[in-house]
């Protein structure tokens, strides 16, 4: 069963653009970006958009549909009413390239930033051991697509351009969570989570969680645990005393 729907997708570059309207057939199981190539292959062959593997597993596809942050691949058709306008734009946060096509490289300067992974040394017999239940909680981050949808959906840096100087965004803050967390690095990352990433200004609304393709737990599982080892840190006595004396 097809239908033609109503089309309206974002065109243009850093200089400005607008939204313009399609009609594009709809075929029954398509999703969001089968309708944007369909729209490339039959009316508009220079319109941008970055993809890759169709299956939500690359977080290339990125857009904003109807205003919420989303994977193109993973938004089927039948999520929407036939009668529905559905509106592609893209991601708000960072700089357009063109149409949907944007500059994410805050992110991967944010990245290069993080302190590598410092592990232990190697037991006598070469290898590292690690018990499964001391790398579940850190699992969960490593599910990450680098989508980016948590970072352009975080109000700390997408309604005020200046934060981006001084908060890494919810990726960078379970990355951090997750390197912490491991049973086998040995760098002290709290400090730097809070000065350097910018931890601090997360006021914990939650948004990112709630638009993670991944279903990661960012906020309740990465962000608060480590609010809460900062605070541990900063605000027991013996460890304020310690580090006043130079021996932490
Ligand atoms: Fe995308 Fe989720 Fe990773 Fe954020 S944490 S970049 S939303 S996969
Ligand atoms: Fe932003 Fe997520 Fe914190 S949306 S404010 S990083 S809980
Ligand atoms: Fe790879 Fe959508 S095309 S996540």
């Amino acid at each position: 069963m097809s239908y033609d729907a109503r089309f309206r997708v974002w065109r243009g570059d850093a200089s400005g653009g607008d939204l313009q309207d399609f009609t594009v057939e709809v075929n029954e199981g398509e999703v969001v970006l089968d309708i944007i190539h369909r729209l490339q292959a039959t009316q508009a062959g220079d319109l941008a958009v970055r993809w890759n593997c169709k299956a939500g597993k690359c977080g290339s596809c990125s857009a904003e549909i109807n205003g919420r942050p989303r994977l193109m691949c993973l938004t089927r058709m039948s999520t929407f009413t036939e009668a529905e306008v559905i509106t592609v734009t893209p991601l708000r946060t960072f700089p357009v390239i063109r149409d949907l096509v944007t500059d994410v490289s805050f992110n991967y300067e944010q990245a290069a930033r993080i302190p590598a992974f410092a592990p232990q040394p190697r037991d006598a017999d070469g290898n590292h051991r690690m018990m499964q239940v001391d790398v579940e909680r850190s699992q969960e981050f490593r599910k990450c697509i680098e989508c980016w949808l948590c970072q352009d959906t975080c109000h700390v840096i997408r309604d005020h351009e200046g934060n981006k100087a001084a908060f890494s965004g919810p990726r960078f803050m379970i990355r951090l969570a997750e390197l912490d967390m491991h049973p086998l690095d040995t760098e002290d990352r709290r400090d730097a989570a809070q000065d350097d990433f910018g931890l601090g200004y997360c006021n914990i609304t939650k948004c990112c969680s709630e638009v993670c393709p991944e279903g990661i737990h960012l906020t309740d599982n990465g962000i608060i645990p480590l609010k809460e080892r900062v605070v541990d840190r900063r605000y027991d006595p013996l460890t304020w005393l310690g580090s006043k004396i130079g021996r932490r």
